[in-house]
C-alpha cells in the first residue's frame, strides 16, 4: 500500500509498509536477519546488496514511518541519539545550529561534547518565543533545532512560525516529535523539514528495544541520510524494527489511552496539596495552553511536577508501588523519572539552573494502566512527603 493521504492515522499505522509477505501471504512482515544477499551476476541483485545499506524489513519500517509522518522518506537508526547525529552530521566544519535552550540533556551532550570538536557551532535559546529564533539566526546557520514540547519544563515552540521564519531565511527546521508522536503533532505538515523521534520511546511503545528515525520532508536530505546509513552505520537491526512495526500497529490506541489517563492523573496532581507546581500543556492554566491546543490534537502522557526538594522526590519516589522510576517514557508502562539526576544530569547544576529544571522535579510518563491504579499509588506516595 502506498502512502495514502486519504486514509486515516491508524488504518496507516497498520497497513502502511505492513502489506501481507508476498511470497507467504503472512500478515506481518517477515525479519530478514541477513548480513548479504546472492547475486545473480555482476551487477545484478533483486535490490538488495549488503544490509548496512539495505534490508527489507528496515525498509518497510521507514516506509510506515514516512507515512505517519507525511514525509516524502524515513531512514531508521540504532538508537534516538544515532538518529539525531545522523542529522547533524549532514552538516559541515563551520556551520551553525540554533537549538532549543530545554532539549533531551543527551542532545545538548552529543552538540557540545562531540559534534562541536569537528568544527560546528551551536547555540541555545528560548525557541518558546518565535522570535528568538529569528534573532539567534547567523550568517552560517544551516538548522533550527527544536523539541516541542521540551523535556521536562514542556515548553511549547510555535512549529508554524518558526517554520516561516526558518523557509524566509533558507534554514532546515529540525523537529524532535518523540513527545508527542505523530499521533497528536505532524512537525511536517506545519514546515518542519526534517523530523527526529527516539522511536524507543510511543512508536516501540513496549520499552522493549532502542531506535531512531529521521522523517524527511525533502528527497535530498533522505538521500544524504541514506548515504550515512551506509558510510556510518549506526543503522537500525531487522529485529528491532520489525518491533517497532509491531508497537506502532497499536499507536493510534495507545496514545488515546495515554492521553486520556494523562488528563486525569495531571488533573489529580494539579489539586494535590503537596505538589507545588505543574507543568502540562492541558492544563488550562499553561502559559501556551492556547498554542497546545492549536498545534496538537492531543496532550500526550508527558507531565512533569514539583515536589519542593531532592528530599521530597526520593520520599515518594520511593514509596511507588504501580508506577516505577526509571529512564525513558512512551512506553505501556508510567515510567516516573528524576530529570536532574537521570536525563539532565549531563548539564551540570548550572546549566539547570540557568533553564529552571530543580532537585524537586519529578516527570511522569502516564502508561495504559488502569488509571485508578495509577492515581491512587501516585497519591499514597505523596502522601509520605
Ligand atoms: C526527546 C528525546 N529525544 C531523543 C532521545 C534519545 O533517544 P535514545 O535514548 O533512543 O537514543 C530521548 C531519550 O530519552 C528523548 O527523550
Amino acid at each position: 500500500m502506498k502512502k495514502n493521504k486519504q486514509l486515516g492515522f491508524a488504518t496507516r499505522a497498520i497497513h502502511c509498509g505492513q502489506e501481507p509477505d508476498p511470497l507467504t501471504g503472512a500478515v506481518t512482515v517477515p525479519i530478514y536477519p541477513t548480513s548479504t544477499y546472492v547475486q545473480q551476476g555482476i551487477g545484478e541483485h533483486k535490490g538488495y546488496e549488503y544490509s548496512r545499506v539495505s534490508n527489507p524489513t528496515r525498509a518497510r519500517l521507514e516506509e510506515n514511518l514516512a507515512a505517519l509522518e507525511g514525509g516524502v522518506a524515513a531512514r531508521v537508526f540504532a538508537s534516538g541519539m544515532a538518529a539525531i547525529n545522523a542529522v547533524v552530521s549532514m552538516l559541515k566544519s563551520g556551520d551553525h545550529v540554533v537549538c532549543g535552550n530545554d532539549l533531551y540533556g543527551g542532545t545538548p551532550r552529543l552538540f557540545n561534547q562531540v559534534i562541536s570538536n569537528f568544527g560546528l557551532e551551536f547555540s541555545y535559546i528560548d525557541t518558546s518565543e518565535a522570535e528568538n529564533v529569528e534573532r539567534g539566526i547567523r550568517k552560517n546557520t544551516r538548522m533550527v533545532y527544536v523539541e516541542t514540547p521540551t523535556n521536562p519544563l514542556m515548553r511549547l515552540s510555535d512549529l508554524a512560525a518558526i517554520s516561516s521564519i526558518c523557509r524566509r531565511r533558507k534554514v532546515d527546521l529540525v523537529v524532535d516529535n518523540t513527545f508527542m508522536s505523530p499521533y497528536f503533532q505532524q512537525p511536517i505538515a506545519l514546515g518542519a523539514d526534517l523530523v527526529v523521534h527516539s522511536t524507543t520511546k510511543f512508536l516501540n511503545g513496549h520499552s522493549d528495544g532502542l531506535g531512531g528515525v529521521v522523517v524527511c520532508a525533502k528527497p535530498e536530505h533522505a538521500e544524504k541520510l541514506a548515504f550515512l546509513q551506509k558510510a556510518a552505520g549506526a543503522i537500525l537491526s531487522p529485529f528491532e524494527c520489525w518491533l517497532v512495526l509491531r508497537g506502532v500497529k497499536t499507536l493510534a490506541a495507545r496514545m488515546e489511552i495515554h492521553d486520556r489517563s494523562g488528563r486525569i492523573v495531571a488533573d489529580f496532581l494539579s489539586q494535590h496539596p503537596k505538589v507545588k507546581a505543574m507543568f502540562y500543556p492541558g492544563l488550562k492554566n499553561h502559559p501556551q495552553h492556547a498554542l497546545a491546543k492549536k498545534q496538537m490534537s492531543g496532550f500526550g502522557a508527558m507531565i512533569t511536577f514539583e515536589t519542593g526538594s531532592l528530599k521530597n522526590a526520593n520520599r515518594m519516589l520511593k514509596r511507588l508501588r504501580v508506577c516505577s522510576l526509571g529512564e525513558s517514557l512512551g512506553g505501556v508502562e508510567t515510567l516516573i523519572s528524576h530529570p536532574a539526576t537521570m536525563t539532565h544530569a549531563a548539564l551540570g547544576e548550572k546549566g539547570r539552573k540557568a533553564i529552571g529544571i530543580t532537585d524537586g522535579m519529578v516527570r511522569i510518563s502516564v502508561g495504559i494502566e488502569d488509571v485508578n491504579d495509577l492515581v491512587n499509588d501516585l497519591d499514597q506516595a505523596l502522601n509520605a512527603i
